[in-house]
């Protein structure tokens, strides 16, 4: 039996698990749907950590980070399972831990995009455009990044869910998928690394608190929360 488990958290919704077996999420087990506990020799279930997100929308720039450290760890489950299992077929686990790898690429990594690319970067380009030329240069360097990032998250996917269906890859294909995860996570070491210690800093200083307010309003509005749903603090 496959149970699905929607895992809500404040950065990117809704985020879906399918697992056969009990299904560990940060310290909480979901006995609910499952009997025997879990038997593995890596814990995939790590990249999905409830209630310990710090930021809410009341602090956009914190929750942007929170979301680069998901774009990690859920890279690093990828990366893991295309290293060590090279498109040979997958226990439950590992299916379970690929597919929700791959669905918070599709569903969720987006709006961390959107967030950025339609919110936070027009609002610092308008105040670079008065006469900061690096930062111009340095946001649509950004933009390219996620361009590319795109295109290669576009392929993996089609390669993960060929593996989900087919239950193996070729060798060819294992090799790419693996080869791809590693640009991948070459790209965004440097990507993040620029957003987290100058893109955001720089958004620290050129946003005043009315500007940052309406950055979290409209990525609170972009994964249309219900309001119970959210802290206090965030609304
Ligand atoms: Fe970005
Ligand atoms: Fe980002």
């Amino acid at each position: 039996m496959t149970a699905v488990i929607s895992v809500f958290s404040k950065c990117e919704l809704p985020l879906k698990l399918s697992s056969t077996s009990e299904a560990r999420i940060g310290s909480l087990y979901i006995k609910k749907y499952f009997r025997s506990p879990p038997r593995l020799a890596y814990d995939y279930s790590m990249p999905v950590q409830i209630g310990q997100t710090a930021a809410t929308f009341a602090d956009p720039i914190g929750l942007l980070k929170d979301c680069h450290r998901r774009i990690e760890r859920f890279l690093e489950t990828l990366l893991r399972i295309a290293d060590t299992k090279q498109g040979a077929p997958l226990g439950g686990d590992e299916r379970a831990a690929l597919e929700g790898a791959l669905n918070y690429f599709r569903d969720a990594a987006p709006r961390h995009t959107e967030d950025e690319e339609d919110s936070l970067f027009p609002r610092l380009m308008e105040h670079a455009a008065a006469g900061d030329p690096v930062a111009l240069a340095m946001i649509a360097e950004l933009e390219d990044g996620h361009e590319q990032a795109n295109a290669a998250h576009e392929e993996i996917d089609r390669l993960g869910r060929r593996w989900l269906a087919q239950g193996s890859l070729t060798a060819p294909e294992a090799a790419r998928i693996a080869g791809l995860l590693r640009e991948l996570r070459t790209f965004y070491e440097r990507h993040i690394a620029t957003e987290d210690n100058e893109l955001f800093p720089l958004a620290g200083r050129m946003l005043d608190a009315q500007e940052l307010a309406a950055v979290g309003s409209e990525m609170r509005a972009r994964r249309r929360l219900q309001d119970e749903l959210l802290p206090r603090s965030a609304a």
